[in-house]
């Protein structure tokens, strides 16, 4: 990207009306590499500043009532990164379980994870396993973190454990609907999200959340995740509030 980053600091938070904050709010976090490059970091001090960008979004979602934040932290793809990023990646995944455990139990914030947990190395596996449970009756926020997460693969894994249940006549196909599906996928129980947020310029998907956003409002802005702050959230906000969702249908008279 050639255009110059807008400052951070140029955006001022928006009135919100509170009683319309989305209820899902799923972000794209990208830019951490080109925040890093910018400042002649290695990429993996990007990623750091990344998690200090989640403590604030966690925060600020806590106190605007969003009741689940689904964050992309580690696609399917991301293997394909260089073996010293993947693991800066897989490692600050297992620091940050550690370090923010207790300020989760405080906030009251449930830890979940969305992606393949199986391909991830034992240890780390057992760690997000315990963070989940210790959190699981935390009332206040779902954290729902999309890590080794690709959205054709939560597919496949979903019409596998499908097929499985209707070979064995466990569920007949007739029965099959957009409900039972939703119930297969990583995502189960949570509803689908009513915004999607990508930080860092680019105006595509990347494989996430493919069939959860069929009618999510999307919403791009150029700032490089670790920039990323209240104010930024709020104005995402501010103009999901503008939009108007039809689903197909049309306005109300
Ligand atoms: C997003 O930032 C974080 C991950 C994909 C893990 P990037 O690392 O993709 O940053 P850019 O897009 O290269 O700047
Ligand atoms: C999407 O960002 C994945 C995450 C933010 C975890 P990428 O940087 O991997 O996406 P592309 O490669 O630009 O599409
Ligand atoms: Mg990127």
């Amino acid at each position: 990207m050639s255009d110059p980053q807008p400052s951070p600091q140029s955006v001022i938070a928006p009135a919100l009306d509170l009683a319309r904050v989305p209820s899902h709010i799923a972000i794209i976090m990208d830019g951490n590499g080109r925040w890093a490059a910018a400042r002649g970091l290695p990429r993996a001090a990007g990623h750091r500043a990344g998690l200090e960008a989640v403590r604030r979004i966690i925060e600020a979602c806590r106190e605007y009532r969003v009741r689940v934040l689904t964050l992309y932290a580690f696609s399917t793809e991301n293997w394909r990164r260089p073996p010293d990023e993947v693991e800066a990646l897989m490692r600050l995944l297992g620091e940050a379980l550690v370090d923010e455990l207790e300020d989760l139990m405080e906030a009251g914030v449930q830890f979940r994870m969305s992606g393949d947990l199986d391909t991830l190395e034992p240890a780390l596996r057992k760690q997000v396993e315990q963070v989940v449970a210790v959190t699981h009756d935390n009332p206040n926020l779902v954290l729902n973190v999309a890590y080794n997460y690709g959205g054709r693969a939560e597919i496949i894994d979903a019409v596998r454990r499908l097929g499985r249940d209707l070979a064995s006549g466990h569920i007949i196909p007739q029965a099959v609907d957009e409900a039972v599906v939703g119930r297969y996928l990583y995502t189960a129980g949570l509803p689908d999200p009513d915004l999607l947020i990508r930080t860092g310029g680019e105006q595509r998907v990347s494989n996430f959340l493919l069939w959860q956003i069929a009618y999510t409002e999307l919403y791009f802005c150029e700032v490089y995740w670790p920039d990323f702050d209240k104010p930024h959230l709020a104005a995402a906000i501010a103009e999901y509030q503008h939009r108007r969702r039809r689903f197909g249908g049309i306005e109300d008279a």
